[in-house]
């Protein structure tokens, strides 16, 4: 089955690679995205953020004439398969802000026709797809089910690896009838090697959230452990490790300063909207997002240190997202009582000058690239040892275990 699609957000980070491997598929795919820079570089062949395998995918399905992307939603009308994948961001109460998604549905309604599926790909809270069929309802004056179908079907890749993930994660349906999930499985089964679960729309929103929260949960458990050995003057990267192997019910994961990003940041307040009883996911908040507090807390006990490096701006290594990345709050709180921050980010054009290195007090691992593996040529850029290197990933082997949980000095690593 080859079909023609629509995805509204088409340039975005999920939804460029979707589109790509769709139209690599063998559909026939348009992006419609309102960033027309963005939209202009995409036709021009070149991928606006990193995409692992993207390039030659783009390259491909543009010269095939089977991917295109522009900003008029009226090519709505033309696809069997309407896929929504837009931001959705929560506001300054951290509550879920449905406008950017209430007003695409409003842009699109006018173009949409009986028989298509439209598809629901952003992370939603709870019962949101049910709020917008009743608005799609109302705009269109088509029925769901009977003239129209609505779907909810999250995106479960991690950014970067879509093109390699897309294939093989299953897909989550949540489905108002049967009919609508045969309908969507078998477009999924078109690229998919794994299978397809059907669920309620409500499920389906709830299952993304739960997977997402799992993880957010559980880095908030590291970093408290991380907190705990520091207390109690032990290493917490030995005894993660020690505990973690070849021991069948147990995967602690290793703390990390910048549990962030688009999505583990907001998705949790989408649970939480309007429960009374949310005390782990608020609190797994609390405590991620106290890590940068933690490190300024730790340079606080050295007077000596005014100029601290700040190594990543990302939330996510090898990447060039900079969305809700704990860099920059870490930053922010250092600016704020005065430490002279400078930054480096090779991933990142505006960051990427080594030399920044020079004269600093001390430097802080924020997101562990795979450019910053050699401790060495860090230290080479630094230049002198006595500086306070924070690496809270346990990244760097050779202080992994010899460190006070990250923090050591550059004359205490070995030669
Ligand atoms: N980034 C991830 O790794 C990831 C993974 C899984 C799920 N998600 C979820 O997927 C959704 C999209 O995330 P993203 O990171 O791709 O966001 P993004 O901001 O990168 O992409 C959204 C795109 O939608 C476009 N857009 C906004 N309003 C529009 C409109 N009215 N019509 C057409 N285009 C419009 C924007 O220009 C942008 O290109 C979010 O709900 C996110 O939580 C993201």
């Amino acid at each position: 089955m080859q079909t023609t699609v629509a995805v509204i957000g088409g340039g975005g980070h999920v939804g460029l690679g979707l589109s790509l491997l769709l139209a690599d598929t063998g559909h026939s795919v348009v992006g419609i995205d309102t960033n027309v820079a963005n939209n202009a570089r995409i036709m021009a062949g070149d991928m606006p953020f990193k995409e692992e395998g993207a390039a030659p995918v783009l390259k491909r399905v543009l010269e095939s004439g089977r991917f295109t992307i522009h900003d008029d939603h009226a090519a709505v009308s033309a696809a069997e398969v309407v896929i929504v994948i837009l931001g959705t961001p929560i506001d300054s109460n951290l509550n879920p802000d449905l406008k950017p998604l209430r007003q695409a549905m409003a842009t699109i309604a006018p173009f949409l026709r009986p028989g298509q599926i439209v598809m629901l790909r952003s992370t939603i809270a709870p019962g949101t797809t049910d709020t917008l069929r009743r608005m799609l309802e109302d705009l269109t004056g088509l029925t769901v089910g009977q003239d129209i179908d609505l779907v909810f079907a999250p995106e479960r890749v991690i950014q970067g690896k879509a093109l390699s993930e897309l294939p093989l994660l299953p897909q989550l349906i949540g489905a108002f009838d049967d009919a609508a999930y045969a309908r969507t499985e078998a477009f999924f089964l078109t690229f998919l090697r794994s299978r397809c679960f059907q669920l309620s729309p409500t499920e389906a929103e709830m299952g993304k959230l739960m997977t997402n929260m799992f993880r957010y949960v559980q880095f908030a458990l590291a970093n408290e452990f991380q907190m705990l050995a520091d207390m109690h003057g032990a290493n917490v990267f030995k005894i993660i490790d020690a505990c973690n192997h070849d021991y069948p019910r147990l995967r602690i994961p290793d703390p990390g300063p910048n549990v962030g990003g688009p999505c583990l940041f907001k998705d949790g307040w989408f649970l939480l909207e309007g429960v009374a009883f949310n005390e782990i996911i608020a609190t797994a908040f609390r405590i991620n997002e106290s890590m940068p507090a933690q490190i300024r807390q730790r340079l606080a006990k050295v007077p000596t240190i005014r100029r601290v490096a700040v190594l990543g701006m990302t939330f996510k290594a090898n990447s060039d997202d900079t969305r809700n990345s704990l860099s920059f709050k870490l930053c922010r709180i250092l600016e704020n009582t005065n430490y002279e921050v400078v930054r480096l980010d090779p991933m990142l054009s505006a960051h990427s000058d080594w030399q920044v290195l020079d004269q600093v007090d001390a430097v802080v691992l924020m997101t562990p690239h795979d450019c910053f593996a050699e401790l060495a040529t860090i230290r080479r850029h630094v230049g002198r040892d006595d500086v306070l290197y924070a690496d809270l990933w346990g990244f760097w082997r050779e202080m992994r275990y010899c460190s006070a949980n990250g923090y050591f000095w550059g004359h205490d690593i070995p030669h």
